[in-house]
C-alpha cells in the first residue's frame, strides 16, 4: 500500500471526458437552473474499483485518497491530479509545457486558472497551442511537464463541427450523450427537452440534421452539452463555420446560456472581437513556442443578470489592443 498523499491519482478515457464520464454525477429530477456563483461541486462518491469507477473525477471534498487506476481505458489513458481544496478554479495549469513524441516544442511553461462560473476565451494565431492546451483541460493529453488540476465533475466539449448523427433526429441527438452514459431514458428525454427549450429548439425536435440550417446545428450542438448540466463547457473554436451573422447571434446565445446555468467556460477563438464580447477573462497566446502573453480582465464582463449595457467603447479599445499586439494591424 503506496502512502496517503493529497493526490488523487484517476485515469480518464477520451469518452469518459468528452461525455462527462459515466459516472460524472448525472442529476435525476428536473435540473435546476443554477444561478451564477451559487454552485456548488456536485458530490460523488468516493472510487472504488472498476473501469466505470475509476473514471470518476473525484471533487476537492472527497479526494481524500489514491483512487485505483483503471485497468480497462480504450483511450490512452491520461494522468490527472484532483488536489483537495484546490480552490476555486475548475482547473489550473502550473507551469505546463508541451513537447509533442516528434520532438515539437508546442507550449512553453503556462501557468492559468480556469475559474469556476467565468468565461475564459483564449485567442491567439492558428499554431500557438490553443488546442493543446484545451486537450489537457479535458484530461485528453498530459502535459510533458508541470501539472493540470482539474476540481470538476461534468465537463462538456463543444468543437466547431457539431458532429450529429444525420439518421437521428434533433431530439436523440440531444440524448445521446445521457444514452452513451446509461442515463435513464425518462430522465434524459427530461434534461433533453429542457436543454432544447433553452436553446429555443423545441419546435424542431423531431426534425433531421439536413433540415436543420447551421446555427440550428450547433445549437443542437450546445443543447446536448447542456443535457449533462456541465460545470466546465470546453468549446474549441464553435462558431467558426458560422456566417458573421449567425456567428454574432450564436455569442450572444453562449451568454444567455451561462447566464440561466452558471457554468465555466474555456472558449476558443481566432476572433479577437469574439473573445472580448465573451470572456470575464482574454487570454492572449503567441507562438514560437506557444505561450501565453497576456491576460486581460475584461474592461466590461458579461454579467450575471445581463441588464445593464457593456461599455462598448472600452471593449473597442481592448479588441485594438490585441490586435496590435498580435500585429494583426
Ligand atoms: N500530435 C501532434 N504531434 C506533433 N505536433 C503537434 C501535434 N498536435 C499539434 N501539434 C503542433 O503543435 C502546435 C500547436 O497545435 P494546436 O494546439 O493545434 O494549435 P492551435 O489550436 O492554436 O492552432 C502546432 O504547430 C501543431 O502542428
Ligand atoms: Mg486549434
Amino acid at each position: 500500500m503506496p502512502p496517503m498523499e493529497p493526490i488523487s491519482r484517476v485515469h480518464v478515457s477520451e469518452t469518459d471526458v468528452v461525455y462527462g464520464g459515466p459516472s460524472a454525477g448525472f442529476r435525476t429530477g428536473r435540473l435546476p437552473p443554477a444561478r451564477h456563483h451559487e454552485r456548488q461541486v456536485c458530490p460523488v462518491s468516493a472510487p472504488s474499483s472498476g473501469p466505470s469507477a475509476a473514471s470518476t473525477l473525484t471533487t476537492p471534498s472527497t479526494a481524500a485518497s489514491p483512487a485505483a487506476p483503471s485497468p480497462g481505458t480504450a483511450a490512452t489513458p491520461v494522468t490527472l491530479s484532483v488536489q483537495p481544496g484546490a480552490g476555486a478554479a475548475l482547473v489550473t495549469f502550473a507551469g505546463v509545457t508541451k513537447t509533442y513524441s516528434n520532438g515539437f516544442h508546442a507550449l512553453a511553461p503556462v501557468d492559468l486558472d480556469i475559474p469556476r462560473g467565468e468565461v475564459v476565451s483564449i485567442v491567439g494565431p492558428s499554431g500557438c497551442g490553443k488546442t493543446t492546451l484545451l486537450r489537457m483541460a479535458a484530461g485528453l493529453s498530459s502535459p510533458s511537464t508541470g501539472t493540470v488540476r482539474r476540481s470538476v465533475d461534468r465537463t462538456a466539449y463543444v468543437f466547431q463541427d457539431p458532429t450529429l448523427l444525420a439518421w437521428r433526429n434533433v431530439q436523440a441527438n440531444t440524448e445521446l450523450v445521457a444514452r452513451i452514459r446509461g442515463v435513464a431514458r425518462a430522465e434524459r428525454r427530461r434534461a433533453a427537452t429542457e436543454a432544447l427549450e433553452l436553446v429555443g429548439l423545441s419546435h424542431v425536435a423531431h426534425a433531421l440534421p439536413r433540415e436543420l440550417s447551421g446555427g440550428m446545428k450547433m445549437r443542437v450542438s450546445l443543447a446536448r452539452a447542456l443535457a449533462s448540466d456541465p460545470e466546465l463547457m470546453l468549446m474549441d473554436e464553435p462558431f467558426a463555420a458560422l456566417d458573421e451573422f449567425t456567428r454574432e447571434r450564436m455569442s450572444d446565445e453562449l451568454l444567455r446560456l451561462w447566464r440561466e446555468r452558471g457554468f465555466g467556460v474555456m472558449f476558443i477563438t481566432h476572433s479577437i472581437r469574439e473573445a472580448v464580447k465573451i470572456g470575464h477573462r482574454i487570454v492572449v497566446m503567441a507562438k514560437g513556442p506557444g505561450r501565453v502573453a497576456d491576460v486581460i480582465d475584461s474592461p466590461s464582463p458579461p454579467t450575471a443578470d445581463g441588464g445593464a449595457p457593456r461599455d462598448e467603447a472600452a471593449l473597442d479599445a481592448l479588441a485594438r489592443d490585441i490586435a496590435a499586439s498580435l500585429a494583426i494591424v
